[in-house]
């Protein structure tokens, strides 16, 4: 079986999902090739059977390169195995407020897939008290807010990724 993920990130965190995702996969003995949506041009997808394609959220949104992945590839996604993963803050909170899954998996699939997706992965982010550039520090102010009325320590950079939820995941695809 031949996969391919694709991922868009801004700060690098669903990068690195994806590459774990890779290599969970290769070691399950598929033949995956694993890319940035960025940059990526005519992609012919015909080859592959499974395609992960997720990204990192930032103001509601996924990046503007993975959603055109999901909106150029449309017909031909239809007759692919096709599993959808984002890695954002709703997530590394979702028992209290369980927002990311509807708003950020459920309705992009409804919206972009012609068929459900055969699994969804709601990750959790990485919290930087200093994300670069001037809009994403204005927007981290609000965040940090938020951690601290959770007795959060926001001077230091927190990971909410669950790397055995993730691995668990993408082993779970192969039984789809
Ligand atoms: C400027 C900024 C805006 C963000 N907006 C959201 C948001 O709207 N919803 C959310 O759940 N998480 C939000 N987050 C958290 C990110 O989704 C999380 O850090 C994620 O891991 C980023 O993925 P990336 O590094 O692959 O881009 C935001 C983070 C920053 C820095």
């Amino acid at each position: 079986m031949k996969a391919l993920v694709v991922y868009g990130t801004r700060y690098g965190t669903a990068a690195e999902i994806a590459e774990e995702i890779t290599k969970v996969l290769k070691d399950e003995h598929l033949d995956v090739d694993l890319v940035n949506a960025k940059g990526l041009k005519n992609c012919d997808i015909s080859p592959y059977d499974l395609l992960v394609v997720g990204s990192g959220i930032k103001m509601n949104k996924w990046t503007k390169e993975s959603m055109n992945f999901l909106k150029k590839n449309r017909d031909m996604l239809s007759n692919k195995k096709v599993a959808l993963f984002v890695s954002c803050g709703a997530a590394n909170e979702e028992k209290t407020i369980p927002e990311g899954q509807a708003k950020y998996l459920d309705k992009i699939a409804k919206e972009n897939l012609t068929n459900p997706p055969i699994a969804t992965g709601l990750f959790g982010g990485v919290y930087d008290p200093n994300p670069k550039g001037l809009m994403s520090k204005f927007v981290n102010r609000f965040i940090k807010k938020e951690m601290e009325k959770q007795g959060k320590d926001t001077s230091k950079r927190i990971d909410y990724r669950d790397w055995d939820e993730i691995r668990a995941w993408t082993k779970n695809l192969l039984t789809k």
